[in-house]
């Protein structure tokens, strides 16, 4: 008899820093105020590393509590994948940095940058590896600090993002039709000017004239992303759920990044799917980039809003253009 495999989210975590910034203390940064921004985004607050705090510590914490929860032990962890854009240094990457932290063996760690994405390209590539049978459990991360490369004079980005990160434990078991079903992601890379850090690379190395020229801050054409990202995420939903024979009503969560709330309104009314369906806790956090996906996910299921047999969902976009969705069927 042929065992088929399967690859599950055995433990999933979140860690967000103590440090709330409301839209009340934003207005005392800029020029904005707390109705032009919960009007245009649905965010009340965001959380912010202190100081000192790295993607690292946010990483670990999370990480920590994914592995609890999966009840899989470090020593059987033979993969770790940080998807970051803020990452501790350029390099060496912040996944290494992280095997030594948790104490685990030494094990494949590499860094992932697809931005906002980042989470669940991580998970595609981590649950291909466990289909090889080379590895049994992968610890994957969505982490970010956006607020150190956030420029706090530009009104039109600061008030959108917030620092945190996710983790979650993929397990490979025997089984069919359980844990992860599906993943399709996608890039555009004709535009970066859409979303980017001009700065610090190799294109523009670090220098007096990067730094007075503000050139190390995240730049966005905030409109003008808006209206691709609804068009590509809603193309990508729909390929996700034709290609699975599956329609909108037999989904219980659509967890997607937690970037904007009028952004998730508008993908609900393209797809033709209940807003009620999107999980969205952007209201606390902000747009936590690569972490914004595991956290929402890991706040459902603390809420015991998933049960066993449920299909969700998750939907990512950001910088590159990436953008990419997860089916998973829960176990
Ligand atoms: N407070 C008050 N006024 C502001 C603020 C602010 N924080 N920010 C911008 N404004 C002003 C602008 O200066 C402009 O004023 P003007 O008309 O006098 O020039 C006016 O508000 C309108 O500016 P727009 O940028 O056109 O505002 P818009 O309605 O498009 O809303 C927003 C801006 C919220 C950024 C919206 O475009 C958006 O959500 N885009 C998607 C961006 C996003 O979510 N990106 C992340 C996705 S990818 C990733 O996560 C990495």
């Amino acid at each position: 008899m042929t065992v088929e495999t399967a690859v599950v989210l055995s433990g999933v975590g979140a860690y967000v820093p103590e440090k709330r910034l409301t839209n009340d203390d934003l207005s005392q940064i800029v020029d904005t105020n707390d109705e032009w921004i919960r009007s245009r985004t649905g965010i009340r607050e965001r959380r912010i590393a202190a100081d000192g705090q790295t993607t690292l510590d946010m990483a670990e914490q999370a990480a920590l509590q994914a592995i609890e929860r999966s009840g899989v032990e470090k020593e059987d962890i033979g993969l770790i994948v940080v998807a970051t854009m803020t990452p501790d240094m350029p390099f060496p990457a912040t996944a290494c940095l992280l095997q030594d932290r948790l104490g685990i063996g030494q094990i494949m760690a590499f860094d992932l940058e697809a931005a906002c994405s980042g989470f669940t390209y991580a998970v595609q590539v981590a649950e291909g590896l466990l289909r090889t049978g080379r590895i049994d459990h992968a610890l994957v991360i969505g982490a970010d600090k956006v607020s150190g490369i956030l420029d706090w004079e530009d009104r039109a980005t600061c008030v959108l993002f917030g620092d945190g990160a996710g983790a979650a434990v993929l397990s490979r078991v025997d089984g069919r039709d359980i844990g992860i079903l599906d993943c399709l992601s996608r890039s555009d890379g004709s535009d970066p000017s859409l979303l980017c850090q001009p700065a610090g690379g190799s294109a523009m190395p670090a220098r007096q004239q990067t730094i007075d020229a503000r050139g190390h801050f995240l730049k966005m054409r905030g409109r003008d992303l808006f209206k691709v990202v609804v068009k590509v995420v809603n193309r990508l939903c729909r390929d996700v759920m034709e290609r699975n024979n599956i329609r909108p009503e037999d989904i219980r969560w659509i967890i997607p990044h937690q970037a904007n709330l009028r952004m998730i309104d508008s993908m609900a009314k393209y797809l033709e799917i209940p807003p009620e369906k999107f999980f969205v806790n952007l209201e606390r956090y902000g747009n936590t980039s690569a972490a914004s996906v595991p956290i929402a996910l890991e706040e459902v299921i603390s809420k015991g809003e998933i049960e066993t047999g449920d299909l969700i969902l998750l939907v990512a976009f950001g910088a590159g253009l990436t953008w990419s969705a997860t089916l998973i069927r829960w176990h």
